[in-house]
């Protein structure tokens, strides 16, 4: 009976599909799928993630009807706040997006997990059937991943193009005759109130710039609340500062002058009066500078030398451009360790970081466990003013990472045991084995590079 019934509903079913099928036809612009040559790959995927995935990896989306249902209501706003925070799709999958750039980041995470088949999760998949990724959806994901990671890496000497770690460019283009009076000014102290602290008093070249401290000291001794970042590789940070909150590198050079606990000048006016009276530089500056000494050619100058500020060539960046001796099988083994645990879903690119902000307490409460209030702890939310950002920092970058210490936005971590420890807790949510935890260490000891042909100066973190 069922089966009699079924089979003209079904043929209906196709005739109507086939219908819509031939219309849709005339009616897609055809000119979109010309635009990019993976637009179909993204498209493919696009149209699942709406479907199965948006649900708890976006905002404002209307919840299904059996989200009221007791019981499944608490499930569905758990898994609907916990995924947002992993991961918000709301911009690069939206109803109206064509084809987004996708984050970098955002590639790495949806390959972790569609290769390790956690998405969406079990416990919803086990009340709703329909939104499993088949193995066809799966692959399809993949196939996208690979082709947008390539965009990313179009000049890129990588003989593995599809790591979510990617070797750094040798150099970037720069003005030279620029970047040489930003190097003049980042190591000019007249950029300080009185005349004790250059940039390179807290990015210190020979410390792989930064300052090995756990807070950053200012002008009469004052101490900050936050652990200064270096400044090699800064330039692929898609922001400036642990919270975001300057723009690009230019943007960034005109805070710290200004910063009553750091550099502590009242304006550009102050620091110009002093730059004028040094008559060989002024006629350099105003050689490359035709309007000459303003505060935004003098951070157009420090920029331009920060581009310099590339470490080529680590072990690790020979390994990925096929020198395959470039790293001991413990060190191959940590990297595997480091994807498998996640780290690279965050830590990803050139510079393994600087792509996206991510909450320190993701899996954990990490704030409460540290005990107490400690510096500058708010993160991304002290610029976006949006609860919601509470504790969001920028990931950094883990380039020359043993030259770096101390560890994370408060400095409370000493070494990189400790630091990859934390991470498994709070930001992977998977515990390391002590094993493991070395393995990872070992790698990452293998991202120091060299900077102008010679390794980067700096000091190891004890073991
Ligand atoms: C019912 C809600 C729900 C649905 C539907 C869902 N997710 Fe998630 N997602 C979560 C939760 C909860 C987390 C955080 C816990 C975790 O990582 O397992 C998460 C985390 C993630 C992460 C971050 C993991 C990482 O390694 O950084 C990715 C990527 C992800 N989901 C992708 C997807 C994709 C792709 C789909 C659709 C095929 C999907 N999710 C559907 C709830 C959901
Ligand atoms: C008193 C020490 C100090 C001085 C002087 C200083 N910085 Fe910093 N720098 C820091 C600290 C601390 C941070 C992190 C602040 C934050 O994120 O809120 C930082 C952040 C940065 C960053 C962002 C890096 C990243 O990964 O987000 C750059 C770039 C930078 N400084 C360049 C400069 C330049 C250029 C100057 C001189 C104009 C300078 N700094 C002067 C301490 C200092
Ligand atoms: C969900 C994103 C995410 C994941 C997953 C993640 N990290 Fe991080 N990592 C961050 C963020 C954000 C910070 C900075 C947090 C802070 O200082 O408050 C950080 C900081 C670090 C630091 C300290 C860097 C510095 O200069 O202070 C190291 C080392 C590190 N991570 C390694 C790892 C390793 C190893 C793993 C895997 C076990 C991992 N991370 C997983 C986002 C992530």
């Amino acid at each position: 009976m069922k089966n009699i019934l079924s089979l003209p509903v079904a043929m209906a079913a196709v005739c109507l599909a086939f219908f819509f099928f031939v219309i849709g036809q005339f009616f897609v612009p055809q000119a979109r799928s010309a635009a990019q040559p993976d637009m179909k790959k993204f498209s493919k995927v696009a149209d699942m993630v709406r479907d199965k995935c948006m649900a708890c990896h976006s905002r404002g989306y209307d919840l299904p009807f059996y989200a009221s249902i007791p019981g499944i209501k608490q499930i569905i706003e758990t898994d609907y706040r916990d995924g947002l925070r992993a991961m918000d799709l709301s911009e690069e999958f939206g109803e109206q997006v064509i084809n987004a750039a996708v984050n970098e980041a955002t590639l790495a995470k949806m390959e972790w997990v569609t290769l390790n088949e956690t998405m969406p999760p079990a416990k919803f998949t086990a009340i709703h059937w329909s939104a499993r990724v088949s193995a066809k959806e799966r692959e399809n994901i993949l196939d996208w991943v690979k082709a947008a990671r390539a965009e990313y890496h179009r000049r890129s000497l990588s003989v593995r193009p599809n790591e979510p770690v990617q070797p750094l460019p040798d150099a970037l283009p720069v003005s030279a005759a620029r970047a040489d009076l930003g190097k003049k000014l980042f190591n000019d102290k007249r950029l300080s109130s009185d005349d004790t602290l250059s940039c390179a008093g807290c990015h210190d070249s020979s410390k792989a710039g930064t300052d090995n401290r756990r807070f950053a000291e200012g002008v009469r001794g004052q101490v900050g609340d936050i652990n200064a970042p270096t400044v090699y590789n800064a330039v692929f940070n898609f922001s400036q500062f642990w919270n975001g909150r300057a723009a690009d590198l230019a943007e960034q050079a005109g805070g710290p002058p200004f910063n009553p606990i750091e550099m502590a000048s009242v304006d550009w006016r102050q620091i110009i009066g002093k730059l004028q009276k040094d008559e060989e530089l002024t006629r350099a500056f105003i050689k490359e500078y035709a309007d000459g000494w303003t505060g935004d050619n003098i951070m157009n100058a420090i920029a331009e030398y920060e581009k310099t500020l590339v470490t080529p060539n680590s072990r690790f960046d020979k390994w990925l451009k096929g020198d395959n001796k470039a790293i001991s099988e413990e060190e191959l083994a940590g990297y595997q360790r480091f994807v498998a645990y996640r780290c690279s879903s965050c830590h990803v690119g050139v510079s393994l970081g600087g792509k996206t902000y991510e909450y320190m307490d993701l899996k954990k409460d990490y704030f409460a466990d540290r005990g107490g209030p400690l510096g500058s702890d708010a993160g991304r939310m002290d610029v976006t003013k949006k609860e919601e950002d509470l504790h969001k920092f920028k990931v950094p970058n883990l380039r020359n990472i043993e030259l770096t210490w101390p560890y994370l936005h408060d400095g409370t971590v000493q070494t990189l045991n400790e630091a990859v420890h934390i991470m498994g807790i709070y930001l992977s949510g998977m515990d390391i084995t002590p094993g493991d935890n070395d393995r990872i260490v070992a790698f990452l000891r293998t991202l120091t590079g060299e900077f102008q042909g010679k390794r980067l100066e700096g000091q190891a973190v004890p073991r």
